[in-house]
């Protein structure tokens, strides 16, 4: 049985008044006890909301890390702070990171590796570009990225992984793809880590689905089979709409 996801990306929204008092309005809603929920909040907000989230289910992410331990690498953030902290889950790869930082698939990896090492669970984004979505090649990107993202991890490993599939031409526009469409490459998904990791593994990973995820178009595609969950950037910033979504 795999149990749904749901993880709010705030990426660079929310100082540390405006986080705390998120969470106190998150906290103040029913939350379903079914569903693992994440905050993946900026570095600077992560004590402050792993405070604030103490006695409850909600569980603490990061958005990124450096796969070293320590070192001359000004400006980054290591597992080890991260875990240090109380970080359960820190996002990986994400496509914003990828086009405006040039995260490679190879730098992808080196951070999984690492985050595993560390006992922190990796949200590993993946997906593809509209250019890439319209020349019908969205598959052949999707499974590369998948494949180079998980080069070197065990079986037993993957299971701590989730993998966010989340195409960027429908992050933060508002364009969500078909929840069909959706399912349809979560579930090639399942056969790409099928063909690397065997049929069980296949069938325990969660794999999310991200973009434009609102509670308006949550429900249709949580009933999907292979959707086991959602990677939130714009409505996971409001309690009332994030409740929505954790209570889809
Ligand atoms: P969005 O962002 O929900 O605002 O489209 C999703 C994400 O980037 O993870």
């Amino acid at each position: 049985m795999r149990v749904p996801i749901i993880a709010g990306n705030w990426k660079m929204n929310k100082n540390i008044e405006e986080a705390v008092s998120l969470v106190k309005d998150i906290k103040k809603g029913n939350m379903d006890k079914k569903v693992e929920v994440v905050l993946c909040v900026p570095f600077t907000d992560l004590y402050h909301v792993k405070e604030e989230i103490k006695g409850t289910n909600i569980k603490l992410g990061a958005q990124n890390m450096h796969w070293a331990e320590s070192g001359a690498f000004t400006g980054e953030i290591s597992p080890l702070m991260l875990k240090e902290i109380g970080v359960q889950y820190v996002i990986i790869g994400h496509s914003e990171r990828r086009q405006y930082f040039n995260e490679t698939d190879e730098i992808v990896n080196k951070k999984v590796k690492s985050a595993i090492a560390h006992g922190i669970k990796p949200i590993i984004c993946v997906g593809e570009t509209l250019e890439q979505r319209e020349k019908g090649i969205e598959k052949d990107i999707v499974k590369t990225q998948v494949l180079d993202d998980l080069e070197d991890i065990s079986g037993e490993d993957v299971l701590n992984i989730v993998i966010a599939y989340e195409p960027i031409w429908a992050i933060g526009t508002g364009k969500t793809a078909s929840s069909e469409d959706v399912n349809n490459m979560l579930m090639f998904i399942r056969e790409t880590i099928e063909s690397k990791y065997g049929e069980d593994v296949s069938k325990e990973i969660r794999i999310q689905y991200g973009g434009s995820v609102k509670p308006n178009n949550i429900k249709e595609l949580m009933a999907e089979e292979d959707i086991d969950g959602a990677l939130v950037g714009g409505a996971s910033l409001n309690a009332e709409d994030f409740l929505k979504l954790i209570n889809f």
